[in-house]
C-alpha cells in the first residue's frame, strides 16, 4: 500500500493537453446544454435520454475504455475532470453517468473476457446500452457481503434469485451487474469461519434486460439527484446464462469493492463539482445582492464563508486528482480514493449549507439552485459507501502499516 506521504509525492498537476480538452468540451457541454435544463431535470425527476446521448456521443460513457471497443481512450483523470464538469451543473445527470462509467463500464473493462467485452463492453463504452449496478439490497447496504441473492448453477446457467435495493439507473438501464451468492450456506465452512467465508461465495453476473425472471419493482422517491432513477430490482428464477458469469464464481466480492474503489473516486468529483455549483452561484448572487446599503459580497461574514468554500474545494480536487493518477498508473488507490470521498463530500455538504445561507430566504425556494445543491450534496456522503465506511477504510489501510 503506497502510504498517505507517498502517495502525495511524484504528481505533476499541469494537466496534459488531452486532459484540458476533456475538461474544456466537458465545460462547454455542461453551461450550454446540461445546466439550462437541471432545474427541470430535478423537477421531472428525469434525465432525458437525449441528453445521454449527447454525452455519449462526446466519448463520456466509454471516456477510459480503448478505442478498439469503441471507448474515447482516456485516461481516469480525465474522466474527473468530465465529472466535476458535469456535476457543476447537474448532479442527476452525473450520476447517470458515473454509475454507468465507474460501476459497469469499469469492471467489463477490467474482469470482462474479450467475448463479453465484446458483446458488452462497446455497447456501453458507445452509450448504446446504458448500465446499472446492483450490490445493496433491501438487507445489507453496508455491509455488502451479508446479501442474500443467491445464485444456483443450473446446467450451462445461473438461476439467480432476490431483490436489489437503491439501484441507480435501475429502471432505465439495458445492462445489470448484479452481485449474488453462490453459497448460500457458507459452503463446506462452519462457525466464524462461515460467516469469514461469506464474501468467497460472492458472484457477479451481467444481466440483460429482458432476461425471463429479471424485473424492475418500485421506483423510489429521493430528497435529491432526482434526475437519475433509483430502482428496485427483482430476480424470480431468473437464468443467466453461465457465459456471463463476470470474473470466477467466488470473485464477486472483490470484483465489486475494487469497482467502487473508482467509483468513489467519480463520487468525490461529483462532490467537487456540486461544491464549485455553491460556490459559484454564492459569489453571483452576493455581487448582486444588496444590504445595509451595500453589496452583501462587500461583507466580511460572507466573504469568509466564500474564502472557507473555495479553498476546501482546491483541497478537495485534489484529494480526486491524486486518487485518479493512482488509478491511472495502475497503483493501489484504495487510501486515496477513500480519503477523497470522505473529504469532497463532506466538503460538498458544508459548502450547499453556505450556499443556502447565502442566498437567505432565497435560497430555501425553489425558484433558486441553492436548495437543489442543498439537497443533491448529501447523497455524496451515503451513496458507493458512507462516511463512516470511509473511515473504516482509511483507518484499515493506515492501520496495515
Ligand atoms: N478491493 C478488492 N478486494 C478487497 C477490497 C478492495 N478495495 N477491500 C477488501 N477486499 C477483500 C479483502 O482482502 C478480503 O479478501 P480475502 O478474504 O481474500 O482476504 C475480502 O475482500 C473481504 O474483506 P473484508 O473482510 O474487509 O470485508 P467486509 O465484509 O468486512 O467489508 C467493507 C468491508 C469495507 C465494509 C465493504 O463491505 C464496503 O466497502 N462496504 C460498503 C459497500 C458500498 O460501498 N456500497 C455501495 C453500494 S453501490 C452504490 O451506492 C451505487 C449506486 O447505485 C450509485
Amino acid at each position: 500500500m503506497a502510504t498517505t506521504t507517498e502517495a502525495a509525492t511524484g504528481f505533476d498537476l499541469a494537466l496534459t493537453e488531452e486532459q484540458e480538452l476533456a475538461q474544456r468540451t466537458a465545460r462547454d457541454f455542461a453551461r450550454e446544454k446540461v445546466l439550462p435544463r437541471a432545474r427541470e431535470i430535478d423537477e421531472q425527476g428525469k434525465v432525458p435520454r437525449e441528453l445521454i446521448a449527447e454525452m455519449a456521443s462526446l466519448g463520456f460513457l466509454g471516456i477510459y475504455v480503448p478505442e478498439t471497443y469503441g471507448g474515447a481512450g482516456l485516461d481516469a483523470l480525465s474522466y474527473a475532470l468530465v465529472s466535476e464538469e458535469i456535476n457543476r451543473a447537474c448532479a442527476s445527470t452525473g450520476v447517470v453517468m458515473s454509475s454507468h462509467v465507474s460501476l459497469v463500464v469499469d469492471p467489463l473493462l477490467h474482469y470482462g473476457s474479450d467475448a463479453q467485452k465484446d458483446r458488452f463492453l462497446r455497447a456501453l463504452a458507445t452509450g448504446e446500452r446504458l448500465g446499472c449496478f446492483a450490490l445493496s439490497e433491501p438487507a445489507s447496504g453496508s455491509d455488502a457481503a451479508a446479501m442474500r441473492t443467491s445464485a444456483r448453477r443450473d446446467g450451462d446457467a445461473w438461476m439467480l434469485n432476490g431483490t436489489k435495493n437503491f439501484i441507480t439507473n435501475g429502471a432505465s438501464a439495458d445492462i445489470a451487474v448484479v452481485f449474488a451468492q453462490t453459497q448460500p450456506d457458507g459452503g463446506s465452512t462452519g462457525g466464524s469461519e462461515r460467516a469469514k467465508a461469506r464474501h468467497r461465495g460472492i458472484a457477479a453476473f451481467i444481466v440483460e434486460k429482458g432476461t425471463p425472471g429479471f424485473s424492475v419493482g418500485k421506483l423510489e422517491h429521493k430528497l435529491g439527484i432526482r434526475g437519475s432513477d433509483t430502482a428496485q430490482l427483482l430476480f424470480q428464477d431468473c437464468r443467466v446464462p453461465a457465459a456471463n458469469l463476470l470474473g470466477g464464481a467466488g470473485e464477486g466480492f472483490k470484483i465489486a469493492l475494487s469497482t467502487l474503489d473508482g467509483g468513489r473516486i467519480s463520487i468525490a468529483a461529483q462532490a467537487v463539482g456540486i461544491a464549485r455549483a455553491c460556490l459559484e452561484d454564492s459569489l453571483a448572487y452576493a455581487k448582486e445582492r444588496e444590504a445595509f446599503g451595500k453589496k452583501i459580497v462587500e461583507f466580511q461574514a460572507i466573504q469568509w464563508k466564500l474564502a472557507d468554500m473555495a479553498t476546501e474545494i482546491d483541497a478537495a480536487r485534489l484529494l480526486v486528482w491524486r486518487a485518479a493518477t493512482l488509478k491511472d498508473r495502475g497503483e493501489d488507490h484504495i487510501l486515496a480514493a477513500a480519503q477523497a470521498k470522505l473529504f469532497a463530500s463532506d466538503v460538498a455538504v458544508r459548502a450547499a449549507r453556505e450556499c443556502v445561507q447565502i442566498f437567505g430566504g432565497y435560497g430555501y425556494l425553489t425558484d433558486f439552485p441553492a436548495e437543489r445543491h442543498y439537497r443533491d450534496a448529501k447523497i455524496t456522503e451515503i451513496y458507493e459507501g458512507t462516511s463512516e465506511i470511509m473511515n473504516l477504510v482509511i483507518a484499515e489501510e493506515i492501520l496495515k502499516e
